[in-house]
């Protein structure tokens, strides 16, 4: 059943480059700051030029200040404007949105599989379980094409036992894909549960590690969103023997056993 949502403003407190791609916007709303589980995303207004909302993987919320923050990438107008966005803009926004990254049954250990994006949904969930389950052992599994657009390292080491990074170009840590690393990393080692967020093609390969190993994943599913709770039917997604879901409202994450890829 969906999560409640809301349809509220919300106060830039900050909006910095965090690497060489990547950008990360702090906002004030304590609603949502209340209300954001992991997994889940808010749909952001980001400026006059950009006419459609856009969505965001939160990557944090904080009930104490309450702010929410969310890592996003310049990749068109819309985001173009939002990186302009000032300290104390009011903007709209909708949300929490779609449903959240669960704890598979009594897991005592869960790797946590990312690049791109897909790391700011991750350090929320990471900072969530080791909060709320200590005794779940997290491995953090960061790749990144080079040294210079990794972001959110430091914070996932802090939540995790280990985390392992991999550039493709071998700049930074071992060289390859957070796959390749997680793939070594499961010839010596088990974990009860795998949660992927990221480039496709990453959660994908992340699934078929899983389904050989018979290891429980979720992956967070991405697309173009124009609505984000399920009015405008733009962001299907095929579901074995469920037919087409529509990403905003029935995930974003799913079993990826599930998914149709
Ligand atoms: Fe409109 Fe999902 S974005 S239905």
């Amino acid at each position: 059943m969906p999560l409640k949502k809301h349809y509220t403003t919300a106060v830039i407190i900050s909006n910095e480059p965090i690497s060489e791609r990547y950008f990360c916007m702090t906002v004030e709303c304590k609603i949502l700051a209340t209300d954001a589980a992991p997994g889940q995303f808010i749909m952001i207004e980001c400026g006059k030029d950009a006419f459609l909302k856009r969505p965001m993987g939160i990557s944090d919320a904080n009930d104490a200040t309450g702010t929410i923050s969310f890592i996003y990438q310049i990749c068109g107008t819309g985001t173009r404007a939002l990186a302009e966005q000032k300290i104390g803009r009011e903007l709209k926004i909708i949300g929490p949105l779609g449903n959240k990254f669960l704890v598979h049954k009594n897991a005592q250990s869960l790797a946590l599989v990312g690049g791109g994006t897909g790391i700011g949904p991750l350090l929320f969930c990471a900072k969530k379980f080791y909060t709320d389950y200590p005794n779940i052992a997290l491995y953090g599994f960061i790749g990144a094409r080079t040294k210079n657009i990794l972001c959110g390292i430091d914070e996932m080491r802090g939540f995790t036992k280990e985390t392992h990074i991999t550039t493709d170009d071998d700049s930074y840590g071992q060289k390859g894909v957070a796959t390749d690393a997680l793939f070594s990393f499961l010839e010596k080692k088990s974990v009860d549960q795998i949660i992927s967020c990221g480039p496709t093609t990453m959660m994908k390969k992340t699934a078929e590690i899983a389904t050989q190993r018979a290891i429980p994943c979720h992956v967070s599913l991405e697309e173009y969103m124009a609505c984000g709770f399920g009015a405008c039917l733009g962001c299907p997604c095929e579901i074995k023997n469920e037919g087409y879901k529509m990403i905003c409202l029935d995930g974003p994450v799913f079993d990826a056993e599930k998914v149709v890829w």
